[in-house]
This record gives C-alpha cells, structure tokens and sequence, in this order.
C-alpha cells in the first residue's frame, strides 16, 4: 500500500490508474478504523480497480466543545488494517494540504443538515459536505463507500452528489455489530467498561420499537417516546429518537412502508447514535 500525504502525487498516481483503465474506488475515513471501515474497504476492491482510503480528522466538522483534540488516532493500526484488505494507496494529507488557506467556500447543505444529527450538531454536515466535496475532488473517484451506521449523512451526501452532478456513484454498506449489537464506531473505545455493557440497550431499544412496526402499530410518536423513556429509565441521556422515512428522512405518513429509526443518545460522556432499517 502506496501512503500519500500530498495532493499532486494522488493526482498522478490516480491519473496512471486510469490511463491503465481502472475504475477508482474511495472509502474517505477518519482513522481509528474498525470492522465497519475495514468492510467497506473491501467492498471497494470489488467496485474499483485501484482502491483510495482516506484518513484526515476533519475540524470543519467539529464544533468547539467536541472532541477534535482527544479523537482517537491510530494511524499505524490503520495502516496494517486497510493494507490487509488490500487497499492500494491510502491519502493521509495533513490539515495544511486538506486547509491551506482558511475554508472560505463551504457546501450549504439542505434543512435536512439542521435535523436529527444536525439540530445537536449545528454545522456539522456543512463541514462533512465540504470535505468530502474536497476530497472527491482531490481523489477524483467513480465510486465511494459510506456506511449506513451514520444514515443521515449517507442521505445528505448522496444528495450533494445528485443535485451537484458529481461524477461519483455512492455505494452504501451495512452497519456493522459487535456480537452484543453494539454498532462498531470509533468513540465506543471512549465507553468505561461499565458502560460498555450497557450499551448494547440502544440496539436492543430500536429492535423493540421495529419489532412494535411490524405488529402493526404507527403511533410513530408514542413509540419514539416510549424508547426514550426506557433509555432514560436505564440511565442514558436521550438526544432524539425518531422515526423517519427511509426515502428522504422525514416523517412518515399511515401508509409508508420503508422506514428507519434513527437514535442518538449519551452513556456519561460517550454520545452513541445508531439507526435499523424496517419494512413493514
Ligand atoms: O464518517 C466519517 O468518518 C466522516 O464524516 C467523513 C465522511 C470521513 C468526513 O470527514
């Protein structure tokens, strides 16, 4: 695996690539990779020929209170990992390549960045969107992976690439779980021990309120509220809990069938979100 930190050798190494006519696969990632990035990679390797990951903390998407500083970086692990899958070149640029002057232009996205995620993350998708704009730009890929564990952020990029015909199609890869259900994210390594026994409740709850879906019942906001009350019952602090339309994520009618229900909610300082699909 070919590591890059400079945006012109990425360019000519993807330019060789393609002269060779292969098709260039992207997973754009943050480090601290787990199973659910280390999946995706390996889904890229069946949908391009040469395969780009991307490691780069993205302050743009930070707000000031979060955990910029203290994110987990383990760029060595992260290496063997995405070699083992046989990722072919990871872009690893340092905040002067990715930010060179101040970022200035940045991509406005749609309501939807101000709901869910966005209404407890003010700005936080206008600085996904900017850097994945500006990566794809840098990478110039035909196909990039992003996982449904952050859902809203799979819509809300696949949107960006619609309505801005970029010329990139988005492949969407499966949640991955710990045996308990626990989905696989880089701040659960921030859970005390305790907590991370407790934690598999999230998915256990959004399995309950699927489960209640199915039996037929639409009384969309008893439900929601009825997770909540569990989860704060078991001492979790509950940033929403929500069911949406899997189509465009917002609220559904009597009559929708293909619906997700997405959650964010904190264990002490740990903030853990997960959603599960449903079709009824
Ligand atoms: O999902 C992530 O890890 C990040 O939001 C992404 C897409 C790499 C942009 O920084």
């Amino acid at each position: 695996m070919e590591i890059i930190a400079g945006t012109a050798q990425l360019r000519e190494f993807v330019a060789n690539a393609r002269r060779s006519g292969k098709r260039v696969a992207f997973v754009p990632t943050m480090g601290n990779l787990h199973e659910g990035h280390l999946t995706l990679a390996r889904d890229a390797c069946k949908h391009g020929g040469l395969v780009v990951a991307s490691i780069f903390v993205n302050r743009l998407q930070f707000a000031p209170d979060e955990d910029f500083d203290r994110y987990p970086r383990t760029f060595e692990a992260d290496c063997r990992g995405l070699a083992s899958c046989g990722v072919d070149v990871l872009f690893a640029p340092d905040e002067q390549t990715l930010y060179p002057q101040p970022q200035t232009y940045r991509i406005q996205p749609p309501a939807l960045a101000d709901d869910l995620e966005g209404s407890f993350r003010p700005g936080f998708f206008h600085g996904v969107c900017t850097v994945v704009a500006k990566l794809f730009n840098m990478v110039q890929p035909d196909v990039a992976l992003f996982g449904k564990k952050d859902y809203q952020q799979l819509m809300i990029v696949s949107d960006m690439v619609r309505q801005l015909a970029m010329p990139v199609e988005i492949i969407r890869g499966e949640t991955v779980r710990a045996a308990d259900g626990l989905a696989l994210s880089s701040r659960n390594g921030y859970l005390s021990p305790k907590d991370r026994e407790r934690a598999p409740a999230l998915y256990a709850e959004l399995s309950q309120l699927a489960a209640a879906l199915k039996a037929g019942r639409r009384d969309y906001a008893a439900l929601e509220s009825s997770i909540c009350h569990n989860l704060l019952e078991k001492q979790w602090q509950v940033d929403y809990v929500a069911v949406r339309k899997q189509s465009d994520l917002q609220s559904p009618s009597q009559t929708d069938g293909a619906l997700v229900i997405l959650a964010a909610a904190r264990l002490g300082t740990t903030r853990l979100i997960d959603n599960l699909e449903v079709w009824l």
